[in-house]
């Protein structure tokens, strides 16, 4: 499974850049804007940061003015992905970019037919969104879930089940288990993905008998 983080913050980027386990970026509209930051400037960072595919959503929501907007964001870096909403507009638009070679990721999707007409556009990513379904008391994994299987259903889709929308480790898990390629994580969730007390427990204990032994190994 593929790790994407969901944050538009550079720094938070960087220090997960560094563990070497992260495979991509997700951002949106409102990430940008906690940013406080211009969006060019920031997905020209992350892409300087990240080699792997980096979402940045248009913000109109006609056809047209889409296309125009994925035209300057495209040009940031090659690994840009242009995320469109769940709509008619934005699903023509996914048809009209991926034909072009476009990387194309389909966001606020929160029905299995949406995401079947998203990879009918072409859509590389399909984001179910997870967390909102839970909040208005939807079972967001049963649409993971549902994806899965009806992507599997036909091996000419070649959309990769993108879980969003995640709010904590159970999310990830249960995504992995279903099959999902990807998950995007927000920074917080993927450090609570170390913690565990029988860990940092055994650790202590093995720090403990090491110092009796008054060794060192280099
Ligand atoms: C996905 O690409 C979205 O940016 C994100 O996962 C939304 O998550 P939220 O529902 O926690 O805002």
């Amino acid at each position: 499974m593929k790790f994407f983080v969901d944050t538009a913050e550079i720094n938070e980027i960087r220090e997960l850049a560094e563990t070497g386990l992260l495979d991509g970026v997700t951002t949106n509209p409102s990430l940008i804007a906690k940013s406080g930051r211009k969006i060019l400037d920031v997905i020209a960072e992350i892409c300087e940061v990240v080699d792997g595919p980096v979402s940045a959503e248009v913000a109109a929501t006609e056809y047209k003015q889409m296309l125009k907007e994925a035209k300057v964001l495209r040009k940031i870096a090659k690994n840009v992905v242009i995320k469109v909403p769940l709509t008619p507009d934005g699903l023509r638009a996914c048809h009209t970019l991926s034909q072009d070679g476009v990387m194309v990721n389909v966001t606020l999707c929160f029905s299995a037919a949406q995401a079947l007409l998203a990879a009918k556009a072409g859509a590389t990513f399909i984001s179910p969104f997870i967390g909102r379904l839970d909040d208005i008391g939807q079972n967001g994994m049963d649409l993971i879930a549902d994806i899965v299987q009806i992507y599997a259903n036909y091996p000419n889709i070649k959309t990769e089940v993108l879980a969003a929308s995640i709010r904590n480790p159970i999310h990830l898990i249960e995504a992995a288990k279903m099959g999902a390629d990807v998950a995007t994580i927000p920074p917080g969730v993927i450090k609570q993905l170390y913690n565990h007390p029988l860990t940092d427990k055994g650790l202590a204990a093995f720090m403990k008998d090491w110092a009796a032994t008054g060794q060192s190994i280099v």
